[in-house]
């Protein structure tokens, strides 16, 4: 299996409700091999008419934050919870979460094998921390889930809401938040199982 075979197959869904009002799947972009994975809640209307995960307002603050930060988006691999948008950007219902999830998030998670996955938001962190927590309380602290090191923080709508940057603000907690992320990552050890091996024959 490969991230583009099940794109294709995720392309084609039929399993929820939210099937009724897409335009496109949004199925994720980034890097197939990243270390860092970005999960966010769903499409909103951008991303639905794109195709691409955070690529309106949200997604264009999401690329301020990153790029703060020195960690390039085509390092890291984002997609959501659900693939699909949900009506008048409600949030997902969670029957819809737990389909949506099973059948792609959970694929796209073994494929790409991040070390680091942080959830943007409540419906997001909740997935991975298998309770509701409010995101005030969840963010900005490492959990562990399947191995994998889980760093939830707010979400960039919600920074979209708050624009104070006033000290404890959400937008400079969330500051603290991606430079502790960024400093996880430098710290991480060589990513197993996807290196490469040494060519036998010569390379030229
Ligand atoms: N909000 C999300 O949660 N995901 C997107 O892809 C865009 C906005």
């Amino acid at each position: 299996m490969t991230l583009e075979l099940l794109q294709a197959q995720a392309k084609a869904c039929v399993a929820c409700r939210l099937m009724e009002g897409r335009t496109q799947v949004v199925f994720g972009e980034g890097n197939p091999d990243a270390r860092l994975m970005i999960v966010g809640e769903g499409p909103g209307e951008e991303e639905d008419r794109t195709g691409r995960p955070f690529v309106g307002k949200a997604g264009q603050l999401l690329n301020r934050i990153l790029e703060a930060a020195g960690i390039p988006r085509e390092s890291v691999y984002i997609t959501n919870i659900v693939k699909c948008r949900p009506p008048g950007n409600r949030a997902p219902l969670p029957d819809e979460a737990r389909i949506c999830t099973d059948k792609w998030l959970l694929r796209q998670i073994e494929l790409v094998a991040p070390q680091i996955i942080v959830p943007l938001g409540a419906v997001a962190a909740e997935f991975f921390l298998g309770e509701k927590i409010p995101i005030t309380k969840a963010r900005g602290r490492w959990y562990e889930w399947h191995g994998i090191k889980v760093f939830p923080m707010f979400h960039p709508a919600y920074l979209l809401r708050n624009p104070s940057r006033a000290p404890g603000s959400p937008k400079h907690l969330t500051w603290l938040d991606i430079q502790e992320a960024k400093r996880a990552l430098e710290a991480l050890p060589p990513k197993a199982g996807r290196v490469r091996p040494v060519s036998q024959e010569p390379l030229f």
